[in-house]
């Protein structure tokens, strides 16, 4: 016989309803019973989505007749998704990412307003350790691609220049593989921070991105091989680009030409981020532009327009007052 517990168990002390809820004698009835529950939730926001929430959930059971073992599976696949998570490896994001759920609530978060870069999904490959790069620098040791110079502008909506951004970029090198994708990695590599000069310029060397597969050694790969998805991104380079005053942008920039720029397992492309490489066949030029072999070079010239805070703001509330009106009940934020 197990010790007499010194302590009682208690409840988590919020004391029992005013009502008394029916008990189900029919599946509707279960669904009634959590939502007058979930009225009791004492944060309006927390309650709006919640009773959301539970509303698409009951009825995707109902209508797809969920069986006990098909609900049994979906558990054990999300436990096995939040097992798979270690601080080097984030199942669960990438679970959201191929479900599109990600992209969603990105783009939902940041509308396209004229004029200004759009967004695309961050990923999990952003480190903070990136090297300082100067104007002209390379982000990627020598060998880790065919050459690429990306530059630019960071400006306002208005045209005017962003002088200080700094930008993080980050890619893989030409075997599809971020830096901390090795597990003998010593020191941050295709991976740099810069800043605009006085007229908001930058210039840096990279290499010329190639698709890569998103990991599919986990739950999230069983499940794309399961719905008969490919697991690749098409091409891509990342940036991350903040200045006091403005909004920080997260976007990618997707080279054309790709055959996965159409069926992005993640969603994150948009039309807006599509690029042309330009070719630089000039062997003086890329020598000039600090290309060691010298050679041809692919040239990416992108401006990056930034929201202020204030026009992300107000942009914003719009999508704010679309997502409190939607269902049954209003709510606000807070
Ligand atoms: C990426 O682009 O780095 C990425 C995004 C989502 C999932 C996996 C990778
Ligand atoms: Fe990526």
């Amino acid at each position: 016989m197990p010790d007499a517990p010194e302590v009682k168990a208690t409840s988590n002390g919020i004391p029992s309803p005013s009502f008394h809820l029916p008990l189900p004698d029919r599946p509707d009835i279960i669904t009634a019973n959590v939502q007058k529950l979930t009225e009791l939730t004492p944060n309006p926001r927390h309650r709006f989505i919640f009773k959301a929430l539970i509303k698409h959930l009951h009825q995707f059971v109902n209508e797809t007749s969920l069986t006990t073992d098909e609900w049994m599976a979906a558990i054990d696949f999300l436990t096995r998704t939040g097992q798979k998570c270690t601080p080097l490896r984030q199942e669960t994001i990438l679970l959201s990412d191929i479900l599109g759920v990600s992209a969603l609530v990105d783009s939902l978060n940041n509308p396209v307003v004229g004029g200004a870069t759009e967004n695309s999904i961050l990923g999990p490959f952003f480190t903070e350790d990136a090297a300082d790069v100067g104007f002209g620098e390379s982000i990627a040791s020598e060998g880790k691609g065919d050459y690429m110079y990306v530059e630019g502008r960071v400006l306002t909506t208005d045209g005017k220049p962003i002088p200080d951004a700094v930008i993080d970029t980050w890619e893989t090198d030409d075997h599809g593989f971020y830096d901390t994708q090795y597990t003998d990695r010593s020191h941050p590599d295709c991976r740099g921070r810069l800043r605009s000069d006085k007229d908001g310029k930058f210039g840096y060397r990279a290499v010329v991105p190639v698709a890569y597969p998103v990991p599919g050694d986990g739950p999230v790969g069983e499940l794309l091989l399961l719905l008969g998805r490919h697991n690749m991104r098409p091409n891509h380079l990342h940036m991350m680009v903040e200045a006091p005053g403005f909004h920080k942008l997260v976007t990618a920039f997707y080279p054309e030409g790709c055959e996965y720029l159409r069926s992005d397992c993640v969603f994150g492309v948009k039309k807006s981020l599509v690029v042309n490489l330009k070719d630089v066949v000039d062997d003086e030029e890329s020598r000039k532009r600090g290309f060691p072999r010298g050679g041809s070079f692919k040239l990416l010239q992108y401006d990056l327009v930034l929201l202020t805070e204030e026009q992300s703001v107000t942009m914003r509330t719009g999508v704010e007052e679309r997502y409190t009106t939607l269902g049954d009940h209003k709510s606000t934020k807070s």
